[in-house]
């Protein structure tokens, strides 16, 4: 059997009886959808929100979309859209993938709302008032075309180490050496491609550096469950006396999508003040709609529990600035922050050309069942920040083997005989045997489990219980029972037993598999479970409904559909002109700049996520006018031209195309066109090609025959970049 529950941080110091605890999942951004990164943090919070409600508490869970920000505005802009039309189409989105995955916010709301406005002003007053704000003249990039300040992530330009292009203003992907964005040389706006000059702007901050500040951190910091967030927070601040601890910059420069700062006409609080003051909006949301005293969970004093679930990269924003907001703003302060690991899928990071950078949609829409996600999930998380792994073929493994194999397995070995020799009805006495109690002695230490997060831990328990549990039926063979009359009451035991014990596992697994057990609950006829239910065991006076089939079995076809769903749509398609260029690169699809792995935390950058680009995306694609200097036919193909580029660099380059079938070599040469100049070069049988000219063909090249080389207007001049 398992370890006795040892860690019970969370629960120890809790007031008994009925507990009030509000908890949140960090918000989503509202400019891209929700991928299985996502899901590892909205799963864990559910579980835990669930296991909790089951013990009859007073628990609220809420969530919303983070909708302000540069990136959103610049989203919208992209699809033409109003900032206000995107969000309203992303919550929707947002809020039927939670839904479908069983996520149990009691309200999922905005960011973009008159309460987070309200509430946000009267934070930053209070901080005010407090004197922890101070306005500053501070230096900045800005995008001359555009007329507006760039954050860091919309700065690149050239490596000054190793001279790549298109890094970003904060280290290189090529040679990972770190800089500031002014050490970039021929910097660009991501925005407008304009070169950014510098420009100074009042800004508001927040001065986190105030001994006061400082001091209450000191103290907060040691109410941290976990060691490494504490560890982390005691670099983070320093030895006493070192004021470690940097002001920080809360407002930002119109045009901006976000509340303006109240008597600071064209400034706006950066995003990441009013998100989390979010979660108090969205509960003050429910709050008016249920009646409940928000001040009474929310003020200074409050004698509720609060709770946030985040991923380790938003540490800092949630255990230094909002504790420190909330405390000189007259307010409560977390109970508890749980900072989760990152997802890898099969050992490396999500990624779109592999398909495995997953979105909630296409995992619903591909026919998966979102519990067999939940379950996994549970099963490998834990209470630390470490990283998880969904080993795709792991995941079919165990979901096959312990719900279909071992769970679901004692419920249709029993139901059958029950419902056809017994009416369905239980034997009372049955309820008494030894197996049960081992069961039912076992249910505090799952529930407890829950509760320290420790769900890969209350699973393992719950599967050891299954196998016991296994094997009892398979010691009494109650198919053999069946065989001969004499037998009835034995089987009638064992069935009873059976079902008895299912009931448990199913209490065990309710958290996890809420839909499932739903299923369970009208299969037994029983109200639905919670952790008192434990002692209240089947009745004869109740007889149990026939069993219909629990959960399928995941099938290895249904993993391969779901790859490919998440395939990125930018890499090309067979037939398409790009697979003909492609070819040029050893007929391998070229890996866009787009389709590169991103982050696989949650908080991988949202744009990411979708099939529209955003003008970031586009960027990390080098267009360079080419002027086709030779060209000449390949022996031994009979689809491929060599081509010679000049690109304005020293050397020109070599590249093979798949445009045999529609050009003559003569008919290029001296031409220009447009080629990608930052394609990984492919060495194929005939040798090095380093680049990929662009063609347009029709989608259906049967039915429309015919490539055409691009080729720009006249007054171009090789090694310009398009853009
Ligand atoms: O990192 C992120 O995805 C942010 N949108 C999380 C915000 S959490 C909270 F502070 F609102
Ligand atoms: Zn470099």
């Amino acid at each position: 059997m398992s370890e006795p529950v040892t860690d019970l941080s969370a629960a120890a110091g809790a007031p008994s009886g009925r507990r009030q605890i509000l908890v949140t999942s960090a918000l989503p951004y509202a400019n891209g959808q929700i991928h299985i990164g996502h899901l590892v943090e909205y799963i864990q919070t559910d579980i835990w929100v669930r296991a909790l409600r089951m013990h009859g508490h007073e628990v609220y869970y809420v969530g919303a979309d983070d909708t302000h920000g540069t990136p959103v505005m610049l989203r919208a802009e992209q699809e033409g859209l109003t900032p206000k039309a995107l969000i309203d189409r992303v919550w929707q989105e947002h809020k039927a993938d939670m839904d479908a995955f069983g996520i149990s916010f009691d309200n999922y709301y905005t960011t973009d709302s008159e309460e987070n406005r309200v509430l946000s002003e009267s934070v930053y007053l209070a901080l005010k008032e407090a004197g922890l704000i101070d306005a500053r003249e501070i230096e900045q990039a800005y995008d001359p075309v555009k007329n507006m300040f760039l954050p860091d992530r919309f700065i690149k330009g050239e490596c000054p180490k190793c001279g790549a292009k298109d890094q970003y203003g904060d280290s290189c992907e090529v040679c990972g050496s770190t800089y500031q964005p002014t050490d970039l040389v021929n910097p660009y706006s991501v925005v407008s491609g304009a070169t950014p000059v510098r420009k100074t702007s009042t800004h508001y901050f927040f001065r986190l550096s105030d001994p006061r500040c400082e001091n209450f951190l000191r103290g907060w910091v040691e109410g941290l469950a976990q060691p490494e967030a504490t560890n982390k927070m005691r670099e983070w601040l320093g030895a006493p006396g070192e004021a470690k601890l940097a002001d920080w910059d809360i407002s930002r420069d119109a045009p901006y999508f976000g509340f303006e700062i109240p008597g600071a006409p064209g400034k706006y609080f950066y995003v990441w003040l009013d998100a989390p003051v979010g979660y108090y909006a969205s509960f003050s949301n429910l709050a008016q709609r249920l009646g409940l005293d928000f001040d009474a969970w929310v003020k200074a004093g409050s004698a509720a529990e609060q709770y946030h679930f985040i991923g380790k990269d938003i540490l800092y924003f949630h255990t230094l600035f909002w504790p420190a907001m909330l405390e000189f703003s007259g307010h409560r302060t977390p109970t508890n922050v749980f900072a989760h690991g990152f997802l890898t899928v099969d050992g490396a990071k999500m990624s779109k050309s592999r398909g495995t950078f997953i979105t909630a949609k296409s995992y619903i829409d591909t026919g998966l069942n979102p519990e067999w996600l939940r379950y996994y999930y549970a099963a490998k998380l834990n209470s630390t920040m470490e990283d998880i792994d969904l080993s795709l073929e792991d995941f079919q493994a165990r979901v096959n083997s312990d719900l279909v194999g071992k769970y679901i397995n004692i419920a249709s070995r029993a139901a059958g005989f029950l419902i056809k020799r017994f009416e369905g009805r239980v034997q009372d006495s049955a309820m008494q045997h030894p197996l049960l109690g081992t069961l039912r002695a076992a249910i505090p230490q799952i529930a407890a489990n829950y509760e320290a997060r420790e769900y890969s831990r209350a699973l393992r328990h719950t599967m050891e219980l299954a196998d016991a549990v296994n094997a009892y039926v398979d010691g009494a063979k109650p198919w053999e029972q069946a065989k001969d009359p004499a037998n009835a009451a034995a089987l009638h035991e064992t069935c009873s037993v059976s079902l008895e014990a299912f009931r448990l596992l199913s209490l065990a697994l309710k958290p996890v598999l809420p839909g499932l057990v739903a299923g369970v609950e009208t299969f037994l006829s029983i109200a639905p479970l919670t952790w008192a239910d434990v002692g209240v065991p089947l009745s004869s006076q109740q007889p149990i409904n026939a069993y219909k089939h629990l959960m399928t079995r995941v099938e290895p076809k249904q993993i391969e559909a779901l790859l490919e769903a998440n395939r990125s749509s930018l890499a090309p398609t067979e037939g398409s002109a790009a697979s003909a260029t492609a070819a040029a690169n050893g007929g391998k699809a070229a890996t866009s700049a787009a389709a590169r792995p991103a982050k696989a935390g949650k908080n991988a950058p949202a744009d990411e996520t979708s099939d529209v680009i955003s003008i970031d995306d586009f960027a990390k694609i080098d267009l360079r006018v080419a002027l086709i200097v030779d060209c000449r036919t390949v022996e031994g193909s009979d689809k491929l031209l060599q081509l010679t580029l000049d690109v304005g660099e020293d050397k020109p380059r070599n590249v093979f195309s798949g445009i045999r079938s529609a050009y003559k070599p003569e008919d290029l040469v001296g031409k220009l066109t447009v080629m990608v100049a930052n394609l990984a070069p492919r060495k194929m049988k005939f040798g090095l090609s380093e680049g990929m000219v662009l063609a347009a063909s029709a989608a259906d090249e049967k039915a429309e025959p015919g490539l055409y080389v691009l080729e720009p207007h006249s007054g171009a001049k090789p090694g310009m970049r398009v853009r």
